[in-house]
Formats: C-alpha cells, sequence, structure tokens
C-alpha cells in the first residue's frame, strides 16, 4: 500500500490519527478508491503526496437510447460525472488540488465559483480539516450548491459582483496570503480532471469521435483534452477525438472572442465573461479539429427537459449545454453519422431545483387520500 507516507505527518489530524491504526491492523485499503490511487502514475504524486479522496471518480458511462439514434450516431454516451461525491465533476481536480495543498503545508484554501467549485472544495476541505473559504457572486448560485457549502462548514462571502470579480479578486488574495487557491488555475485542478478521459478510453477501449462538454472557465475542456493526448502518447489509445465545446450564448466570450462584461444565462455555472482558461481552449479546439460553439437558453432548457424525459437523467443546465450542441452540431454542418460521441454530464439536477421547478411546468395534482379519487386521475384501464 503506497496510499500513506511513512510519518504520516502534516496531513492533518484525521490521517495522523488514522496512519497508524491501519498499519497496526495490517489493513491496506481494498481497492484503489478514488483518482489518485486509481491513476496515480499519470498525476504529479509523490510518496509524500497524501492519498485525499472522498471516493470521486469511476462515475458511469451510459449509453443513450432516444438522442443519440435520433441524431444518427454509431453510439452516444452521456458519462455521469453527477455521480461524483459532491454531485459534479469537479471532484476529480479538487483531490488533487487539496492533496497538493496539504503536501505543501497550508492550513486554508480558497476559491471563487459559480457553485460547484465552492461545495466540492468545502467538502474536501472539511474531511481533512482545512479551512476554507469560498467566494461566490451575490443571488446567482443554485441553491443546492449553498446548501451543501453551508452544511460541510466552509465560510461564504458573497461577493457584490461577477464570478469574474471573484476570481480576480481571490488570485490577488492568494499572492498575499498564506492559502491555497483550488480553482483550475491550480495546475494539479487539471491534472486531476484530465482521468475523466482516461476513464472514457480504458472502458471505451478508445477515444471517442467527438466529446462535447460545456464550457465555463474552460478548465475542464483543457483537462479532457490534455487526459486524451497523454493517454494517447502513452499507447492507451489510437485516436484523439474532436473536442466540441459549448457555452451559453449570454455567455459566450469564447464564441464571440471578447469579454463579456455583464454574462447572463439560466445556466448559472457557466455564467462566466472571462474564462481562465481561454487560451488553453481554443488550443484544444484547435489541435482537434473541433469547435466552441454557443447554445440559447431555451436550447439549454429544451435539452435539459429531453435529457430528462427520455433518457432518465436529470443534470443541471450547465451540463445540458453540452447536448444542447451536440444537437446543433449537424446545423452546423458536422457530420454525426456513423460517430462514437461522448457527452459530459457535469453535475446533477438536484444542484438546482429551482430549474426543475420554474422550467418543467409540472403541477403537483391535489388528490383525497382514497382510491376513487386517485383512479378518476390516473384514468387506467382495470386488470383483466
Ligand atoms: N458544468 C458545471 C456543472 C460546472 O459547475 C462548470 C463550472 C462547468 C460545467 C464548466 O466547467 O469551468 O471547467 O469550463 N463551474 C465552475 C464552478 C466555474 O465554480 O463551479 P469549466
Amino acid at each position: 500500500m503506497a496510499s500513506l507516507s511513512p510519518s504520516g505527518e502534516g496531513y492533518g489530524g484525521s490521517l495522523r490519527y488514522l496512519t497508524p491504526l491501519i498499519r497496526e491492523r495490517g489493513h491496506t485499503l481494498p481497492r484503489p478508491s478514488g483518482v489518485i490511487e486509481h491513476y496515480r502514475d499519470f498525476l504529479p504524486v509523490s510518496e509524500n503526496t497524501p492519498i485525499v479522496t472522498l471516493g470521486e471518480g469511476d462515475t458511469p458511462l451510459v449509453k443513450s437510447r432516444q438522442i443519440g439514434p435520433a441524431l444518427g450516431c454509431k453510439a452516444l454516451y452521456f458519462k455521469l460525472e453527477g455521480c461524483n461525491p459532491t454531485g459534479s465533476f469537479k471532484d476529480r481536480g479538487m483531490c488533487m488540488a487539496v492533496a497538493k495543498a496539504i503536501e505543501a503545508g497550508r492550513e486554508r484554501i480558497i476559491c471563487a465559483s459559480t457553485g460547484n467549485t465552492s461545495a466540492s472544495a468545502a467538502a474536501y476541505g472539511a474531511k481533512y480539516g482545512l479551512q476554507t473559504f469560498v467566494l461566490v457572486p451575490a443571488g446567482e448560485i443554485a441553491l443546492g450548491k449553498i446548501a451543501q457549502a453551508m452544511a460541510y462548514g466552509a465560510r461564504i462571502l458573497a461577493v457584490n459582483g461577477s464570478f469574474d470579480d471573484a476570481l480576480t479578486t481571490v488570485r490577488g488574495l492568494v499572492e498575499i496570503l498564506d492559502i491555497e487557491l483550488v480553482n483550475s488555475v491550480n495546475p494539479f485542478r487539471i491534472q486531476g480532471q484530465k482521468t475523466g478521459a482516461f476513464e472514457i478510453v480504458d472502458e471505451l477501449g478508445d477515444a471517442p469521435d467527438i466529446l462535447s462538454i460545456p464550457v465555463g472557465n474552460a478548465g475542464n475542456i483543457t483537462a479532457y483534452w490534455m487526459g486524451f493526448k497523454e493517454y494517447k502518447a502513452a499507447g492507451r489509445s489510437k485516436k484523439l477525438p474532436h473536442m466540441m465545446g459549448f457555452q451559453a450564448a449570454g455567455a459566450s466570450p469564447i464564441v464571440q472572442d471578447r469579454i463579456i462584461e455583464r454574462p447572463e444565462t439560466v445556466a448559472t455555472a457557466i455564467r462566466i465573461g472571462n474564462p481562465a482558461s481561454w487560451k488553453r481552449a481554443v488550443a484544444a479546439r484547435d489541435e482537434s479539429g473541433g469547435r466552441i460553439e454557443a447554445v440559447t437558453d431555451e436550447q439549454i432548457i429544451a435539452a435539459y427537459l429531453k435529457l430528462a424525459r427520455e433518457e432518465g437523467l436529470f443534470f443541471e443546465p450547465a451540463s445540458a449545454a453540452s447536448v444542447a450542441g451536440l444537437m446543433r452540431l449537424p446545423e452546423l454542418g458536422v457530420d454525426l453519422t456513423g460517430k462514437t460521441i461522448v457527452c459530459i454530464l457535469t453535475g446533477t439536477g438536484l444542484k438546482d431545483p429551482g430549474t426543475a421547478e420554474k422550467r418543467a411546468f409540472v403541477k403537483m395534482e391535489l388528490v383525497e387520500p382514497d382510491m376513487e379519487s386517485v383512479m378518476a386521475l390516473i384514468g387506467a384501464p382495470r386488470r383483466k
């Protein structure tokens, strides 16, 4: 077992306590748990790096039953990143960022966030005893994400400004304070997130023809592209996918090739006007022969409901942007016939109950608690 350092020092209270206990009892961990252990050969970890994990990664890749066949592709798969411990893909990168923060002796972490990064930082911070500060744009965070940060016990600073303002602020702060920045400008975040690409190749036996992914701060598209390239270089795959990234029309700086001062979209997770990894997203697009395009809020909500109602997949609006975008590709001249496609569904729909309540247009039907009343509403035929 290479997961704990010889001394067990410097890992925060819980691990210092656990290390001798695990050794004394002769235990090893039953199987790789989390992405650091599973993919450690591809990650910048040493024996001094603690294995930080909440059990992230190893998310389901499920085949589409309706949307894929309607598009005429060979196979469309959804990667369910909402199945990560805090309900979004952020956990893959956060475990790495937190591991490296602990290795560097930090006791505090900070991030700017549209919600998911803050939930993830707060969770790992809680488990490993780090004080966690999250800066979020006031009034613009989906309820589930704020609820998470509150429950995990992070300090939540609601800024009177945008995500971009919050990120600029924390980037400045970490220059002068003894505190680790865990946004995706932290290179270890990208390192951890690239494991999503590894899992896809491990499962499909090769890279897909097309990867469809939402783009906000542009860290994830950067990470996937890095992962696919590294795996191909290591001989694990034969080809590379075309990277198709999608921004919300009201928050589409890369598509419009200009900073958007006041980004606006129903997909609050990607309401970002000046992405930190802008250049690397453009590089992923261009090196892979891909596209970065915009989808309207109407297209996002249509895809959000289609995913839920035709595939049984409840994911947040930002995730649905990748499905909305995929459905636009044929009209943009991209031929999907016969292609193997993977669509990254980045965060669970439970994060944002308000959108379901407002946009699904389903009313609860009040009924008396007796068979007659319920039968009248159901209208099903009697058993033969
Ligand atoms: N999907 C979801 C659910 C997200 O939370 C994010 C980003 C993205 C897609 C876009 O990923 O930024 O790597 O291009 N959320 C960040 C946050 C900004 O603060 O939680 P990206």
